[in-house]
This record gives C-alpha cells, structure tokens and sequence, in this order.
C-alpha cells in the first residue's frame, strides 16, 4: 500500500497529502497556492523559492540548480519547491515574495476613436401579422420588412435569432429590434425596442489579462476589468507555457480551459457591473502575443518555440462564440487581431493600429517591452517590425530577487552619489520584498549616475563603500539591509543581476540599431513606449541605460496600453480589422538572428552609455 505523507504549507495552512511522487510546486498549485514559477518548473528562475526550517523531516540534499539559484540562502532554510520531492510530512513557509499577487495591472487603453463603424447595427421593424391571404412565414416577413423599411438584405441567419423570431415578432404587437451583422447576418432578434448592444475587447497578455466593455452604440468605455493570466503558475514566459504543452499531453487543453475561464469571469464581472446580459454582448475582439492567440484558439503553439518560429495560423477571421465557448451572446462573433510571426502577434498588430505609424510621413520607433520586446519602425511608406529576445529582466525576471510589481515591488531607487546612501520608493510604501523591471532599471541607473557601475557594466573597483560587498557569485550592492526589508534579508543587486539586465537592453538595442539600418535612417522624429513597462519606466532611467539612444529621448512619448487600444478601436470600428488585417500583410518581418551584424550590434549595445545630463527639450 503506499504511503502518503502531509505537506502544510504555511501561512495559508493548507494541508496536501501525496504518494511522494510530486513536486512541492505541483503540490502547491494543486491546492491553488500560486507559488511563482518564472521557469515553468526547470529549477533556472530560483523564484519558487520556499522556507523549510532545516531540522525537518527526512530532505534530500540540495541538487545542482538550488545551490546555483539560491546560494547562500539554502543555509537560511531556502530550497527550490520545483527542485523538491517531499519523503517525508513536511511544513514549509511560502514567502509572500514566492507568491503570484496582484500585479499592478495597465488598464488605461487611451482609446479614442475617430470614427463609430461597428459591425453590429441595431435596426428597429415592425412586422405585420401573417395573414389567410399572406400565409408568409415569420422570417420571410420579417426579411420583406428590412428590405422595405431599410433597403437592406439580410443574406444569412444564425440558427439562435431564428429561434427567437416566433416569440418576438408576437409578444408586441410585431415590433423588434433586430442585429445584423457586417450587413448580412441576422445574429439576434429581440422583442420590442432593445437596442442596447455591446462589446468586450480582451489584451490577453501572457502576465495578465484586461478586458473592455464598450457600448456599441456610443463608443463609451463602459467599465474595465482586470486579472493575473491564471497560466503564469505554468511559466512565466510563452517558451515555459509551450514546454508545458508538449510535456503534458493534457496541456493544451489545460492552459486554454483555464485562460477561457478567467475570460468569461471577466464577462460576468463586466456585465454584473454594468447591469446587462450576456447575451447584450454581441462580438468581442482578441489580442495577445501568437501564443496567447494560439492557446486562446485551442492552436498546437509548438511550432512557435522551433526556428523558423512560424505560427499554425496568421489569420483566422471572425469565429462565433460558442465555438469558443466564450460566454457572451453565443450567436455573437470573437474577432481576434491577426498576428504577423511567432513572436509579433496581434498585440503588436493592436499598437500599430491605435497609434498609426503607417499613417505619418513622420519616422515612428514604437517599443513594446515584456518578456519579448516587440519592436516597429517606420512610416506611410514602410513599416518594419522585430521581436527580441529580451528575457525576463524587464518584468523582474533571472534578478536575484527580482519580482513582479506588485506590493512591496521596489519601483525606483535614489542613490547620493557622495554619500551612497539610498532611497528606496516600493509600490504601496511598503518594506521591500524585492525589485520589479522598472526597480531594476531605476537600481542600475542610479548606479551607473554614481559611478559605482561602469559603462561595461561591472562594480567599479576604485569604489569602496560597506554597500559594495563580495557576494555569492561576484560583487553586490546593498539596497536595504535585512531589518529594513519585508523578506528580513538584504536586498541586493548582484552584478549577474546587473548582466540580466544588458542582456535584455542589449537585445532592444540591437534590434532597434538593425531596423534603422534596414530602414536606412539614422534618426527618428518620435518614440512610443508603449505597455506596462513604458508607462511606468522613468525615460531618464531607460536613457541612461541606454535602452533608448540618447539622441531620441526628447522625442518619448508613453501610449499606455497601445495593444488593448487596438482591441477597442477594431470593435468600435470594422475598418479597423481590416486596416489590422492589411498590416500583418503589409509590414515586414525582420528576422533578427539571421542578420549578420546581430551578434555584435548585441554586444554593443550591452554597454552603458556615458552618463550626461538628460536634454529635456
Ligand atoms: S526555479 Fe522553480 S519554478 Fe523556476
């Protein structure tokens, strides 16, 4: 008979029986403890990382990537919950920094169409009664008076508003509302006049996911609502959601059930608010990166991970809704942004559409950084457009204690340069459990600021301060000492940390310098950071490390949530899709490892440019 042990994990105080067959982070997702897991379980992040108080229960030694990950913190009583097979009953402390948690999430879309041309229109009719003479059925009356009142044809009817028409055309004297589609399909038939019809634009991202209710009628943003990506327990990055897939012969379906989940949750809130029915919800658009399209649709993403990288599909047109099981009107349409590669997809796509580079003569560099920065330059004349790999250091990623911006997240650092005291600002002023992107960022600029970071990006040695210390892989500058911080740890920055972070800005760089070459420009006349990271990264920082060249920075603007944008303005407007549809056609790829000068413009641009006064002008 086999032995179960007891894990308790604290301080939820949820208890887990098992046969000693799974790991502590599977454990811990099965018991809806969403312990980070950067990685999706590979043992590289380190951010799974658990309290076992060392005295316990019957352990295995550290292996290989917990010593590699945690260093001296294995002596603290750290260990890897991926790492770990449990022999014995346990209890283990999940810190409050190991936790996925609210993540402050970009909501503000700056959504302002110009024009309101929805695919779904209202029309008001009034349909006569059959008679002995004119035995016409109900639908053929009811087409005969469309025909009439508005001089259109209705070419196609879904089986649902078919359904609806006996009861409406009868229950008010044979007046209804009716909804065509695209100007041919009759999708909803309502008694009386009920005119109310909106819709739902979703950014799925592959952190969180925001999604926009608008009235079709007015183009009005109705309320927004928000949530974590339920799949970031399977991986952090689109690789680890993949690797998931084609490890678990279930998991496709997996990560689609539970992203499709979330989304109708979203649904209801939404309508809940708003105190309509679904069923009011007639379309609703897609964003998200080619994998969150390809999961959302139920799309093999494998061939995303594997050079050439291309996608199942680029396009797939409108898909009715309870095909996809989304909970909106199931008569209704999901419309999902087409993408352009496996790593440029209909967010991408989204940006391009809500800020229209294509549209001006002037030079538009538009940056869109998460784990993969999407870059695109051009104008009405070209349109250029990359991806690069910039890992995960931007969202607090492969940093020792790099973590989501979420409480307790630094997000910006002073440092007197006389004195090297620090000043630290956390999201909800609270004790520091760690440092998110724009933390990052901020650390490593006011170093750099102070001269404590050289250009190459290593410690200076001339400088010798208590803050600069020999760490367990290199040098590391203290931020917070363990009574200051909220993990009773010191908070550092380590100069692998510090390597992350050129790594990941070396790869924009790279990709930036590439696309003005094949562009053959050397200037630009704007630069649109757009998401999370540009809205809330202060552009001196990004300027002084060089994420941005210096010669551009008068000319940054932050566009929000460029990508949910689009999602708004293809539901507000057909000729958006359309104009969506033409640019992943028209913009071209540029696939940056084949480009022969891609190796050392990276190296290049991992260097940290001279710190001079920003030019705010
Ligand atoms: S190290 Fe455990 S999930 Fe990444």
């Amino acid at each position: 008979m086999t032995r179960h042990h007891l894990i308790s994990f604290q301080p939820s105080g949820k208890r887990v029986p098992t046969a000693g067959r799974e790991t502590l982070l599977q454990l811990a997702h099965g018991a809806k403890l969403p312990i980070e897991s950067v990685c999706g379980g590979q043992g590289t992040c380190g951010k799974c990382r658990i309290l076992i108080p060392l005295a316990q229960g019957r352990l295995l030694p550290p292996t290989e990537k917990e010593i590699s990950a945690l260093g001296n913190l294995i002596e603290k009583g750290y260990r890897l919950a991926c790492e770990m097979v449990p022999a014995s009953d346990l209890t283990c402390t999940i810190p409050e920094a190991s936790l996925v948690s609210g993540q402050v999430i970009l909501t503000s879309s700056n959504c302002r169409p110009s024009r309101l041309k929805p695919d779904i229109m209202d029309f008001s009719l009034e349909i006569p009664p059959p008679t002995l003479s004119d035995p016409a059925s109900d639908l053929s009356r009811l087409i005969r008076a469309f025909q009439k009142t508005y001089g259109r044809q209705v070419r196609e009817i879904d089986t649902l508003a078919m359904r609806e028409i006996a009861s409406a055309v009868r229950s008010q004297k044979g007046r209804i509302t009716a909804f065509l589609w695209k100007d041919r399909e009759l999708i909803d038939v309502r008694a009386g006049n009920d005119e109310a019809v909106f819709g739902i634009a979703f950014d799925i991202g592959t952190t969180t996911v925001v999604a926009y209710l608008l009235d079709l009628r007015s183009g009005r943003e109705v309320s927004v609502a928000s949530a974590m990506n339920p799949q970031v327990p399977y991986g952090d990055n689109v690789i680890s959601r993949i690797t998931y897939c084609l490890e678990d012969e279930k998991g496709l379906e997996k990560l689609r059930s539970i992203l499709l989940a979330l989304m109708n949750q979203l649904i209801d809130r939404l309508c809940q608010k708003a105190g309509i029915k679904n069923s009011q919800v007639l379309e609703a658009t897609v964003v998200g990166n080619t994998v969150m399209h390809h999961l959302f649709l139920g799309l093999d993403p494998r061939s995303i991970a594997l050079a050439p990288y291309n996608p199942v599909v680029r396009s797939t047109g409108p898909v009715k809704a309870r095909d996809l099981r989304l909970h909106i009107s199931p008569s209704g349409y999901v419309v999902p942004l087409p993408v352009k590669a496996g790593f440029v997809g209909g967010d991408t796509i989204g940006v391009v559409i809500a800020t229209n580079p294509h549209r001006k003569s002037a030079m538009t560099l538009a940056i869109d950084i998460g784990t993969n920065g999407e870059i695109v330059l051009g104008n009405r004349g070209r349109l250029l457009c990359c991806s690069t790999a910039a890992g995960p250091a931007f969202e607090g990623g492969h940093i020792k204690w790099g973590m989501r911006a979420t409480k307790g997240a630094v997000e910006k650092v002073e440092i007197d340069p006389a004195t090297l005291n620090v000043r630290i600002h956390t999201i909800g002023n609270r004790p520091p459990l760690g440092l998110c992107g724009t933390g990052t960022i901020s650390v490593v600029a006011a170093l750099i600021r102070a001269r404590v970071i050289t250009s190459h990006g290593s410690f200076n040695p001339a400088v010798s301060h208590p803050r600069l210390r020999p760490g367990d892989g290199g040098t590391e500058f203290v931020l917070a000492w363990a009574g200051e911080t909220g993990t009773k740890n010191d908070l550092v920055i380590t100069q692998q940390d510090v390597a992350e972070l050129q790594l990941a800005k070396g790869a924009i760089r790279a990709g930036i310098t590439i696309l003005m070459k094949k562009m053959g420009i050397k200037k630009v006349h704007r630069v649109l950071l757009a998401g999370a990271f540009g809205t809330y990264v202060e552009v001196q920082d990004a300027w002084t490390i060089g994420l941005i060249p210096s010669d551009l920075c008068s000319q940054v603007e932050s566009v929000g949530n460029a990508a949910g944008a689009g999602a708004c303005l293809a539901l507000l407007n057909r000729d958006k899709q359309a104009e969506a549809e033409r640019m992943a056609e028209k913009m071209e790829y540029v696939e940056l490892s084949v480009d022969p000068d891609f190796n050392e413009l990276f190296i290049d641009g991992m260097l940290f440019d001279a710190p001079v006064p920003l030019d705010k002008s």
